[in-house]
């Protein structure tokens, strides 16, 4: 495994770590098996878990704490904070603050530890832009949850540049640096690139982490086969994002046109090309194509890219671990750039 660090800050993580948003045991994935894929992964050297408080309403963030302590072994953990939101209109309730009250964080905090069964979190972030705008005053909070010993490094999730901007001055007020911004960014959903989010990221030092970097799934190849359904929900949450309600994609499509198209993530035959050569890259390192959709944000230049990858089974911890420990050369990233640009 390859190590790293959260931005400006000392914490050295693997550079893949895990996401656990769907860490929520059901018929189809049982705790014991969810366990031994946490121990698989650590006996992988992947000791970066990513979860968040409304991941199942605290469930992810209980069974990691629950794991933690059966297996005793040191890991290090990024959790989340929602504030009221216009991404996430069921805002979580607090109980002793108005939810609209950026001192809500802090009794966030003291809930996620609870479960957690932690005392400091190496990773808190804001889950999203805060509706109310009140950002610094978001990060003021922070800070004093780091002078009082609960957190080690503060990020941002689904941030624009200029929130992630005054994120960044907010906390340099209080000497902290923001450590990581959180955006979806993978081989398909590029926007990062053009809509400042990785400018800032590499002028300020900060750390991206790219979330759903195997686009929840559609670039490990699993779809082209076409005995696997492109899931209904996968194709809502597609179409959603396709409608750039966020303004996040900038991209100048009208809105008209995406209105009346399919997204292309879950249009099978839009993506074989794509699939096809990076299939062939895969081929010539001895690798999946999930590793090359993966090792593609690992070897981006001059930026400092950590994947979080949803792991689900002992199958995928070992797939994804081997990520680490080799790059795809400059040519192999720009046929991938190129042929991804032409299926646009
Ligand atoms: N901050 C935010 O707003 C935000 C939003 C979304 C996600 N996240 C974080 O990002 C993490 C990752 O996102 P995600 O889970 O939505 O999407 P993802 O990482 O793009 O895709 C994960 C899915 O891909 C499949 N998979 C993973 N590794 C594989 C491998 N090596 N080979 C084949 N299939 C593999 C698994 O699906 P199957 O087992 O079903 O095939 C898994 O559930 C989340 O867990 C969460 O921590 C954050």
């Amino acid at each position: 495994m390859e190590y790293c660090k959260l931005g400006k800050t000392d914490i050295s993580v693997s550079s893949i770590g895990v996401g656990t948003m769907l860490w929520l045991p059901n018929r189809n994935l049982s705790k014991d098996d969810l366990f031994k894929t946490y121990q698989k992964c650590i006996d992988n050297g992947l000791d970066f878990f990513d979860t968040a408080e409304i991941y199942g309403n605290g469930t992810s963030e209980k069974l990691l704490g629950e794991f933690m302590k059966k297996d005793g072994r040191k890991v290090k953990i990024a959790t989340k904070f929602a504030p009221p939101s216009r991404m996430n209109p069921l805002t979580q309730k607090r109980k002793n603050v108005s939810k609209e009250d950026p001192a809500a964080l802090m009794e966030a905090l003291d809930g996620s530890l609870e479960r957690l069964g932690v005392d400091c979190i190496d990773l808190y972030q804001v889950h999203m832009p805060p509706r109310n705008g009140r950002i610094s005053e978001y990060m003021d909070v922070m800070a004093q949850a780091v002078k009082e010993g609960k957190v080690r490094a503060v990020g941002v999730c689904n941030f624009s540049k200029v929130q992630i901007e005054e994120a960044y001055k907010a906390l340099k007020n209080h000497n902290i640096p923001l450590a990581t911004v959180m955006a979806g960014y993978n081989v398909i959903r590029r926007y990062p690139e053009s809509n400042g989010i990785m400018d800032v990221c590499r002028e300020l030092g900060i750390t991206l982490i790219p979330y759903a970097p195997l686009a929840e799934g559609t670039l490990t190849g699993k779809y082209r086969s076409g005995d696997r359904k492109v899931p209904l929900q996968y194709i809502v949450t597609s179409y959603f994002g396709h409608l750039d309600l966020t303004k996040e994609r900038n991209d100048n499509v009208p809105f008209i046109r995406r209105l009346f198209s399919k997204p292309r993530e879950v249009d099978v035959k839009r993506m074989e090309p794509l699939m096809a050569v990076m299939d062939e890259i895969a081929k010539c390192h001895d690798k999946s194509i999930a590793q090359v959709a993966l090792n593609w944000l690992l070897s981006a230049d001059d930026i400092h890219i950590l994947p979080i990858p949803g792991i689900k089974s002992i199958k995928q911890a070992d797939d994804n671990a081997g990520v680490a420990g080799w790059r795809l050369s400059k040519e192999e990233r720009i046929r991938i750039n190129h042929i991804e640009e032409q299926t646009r």
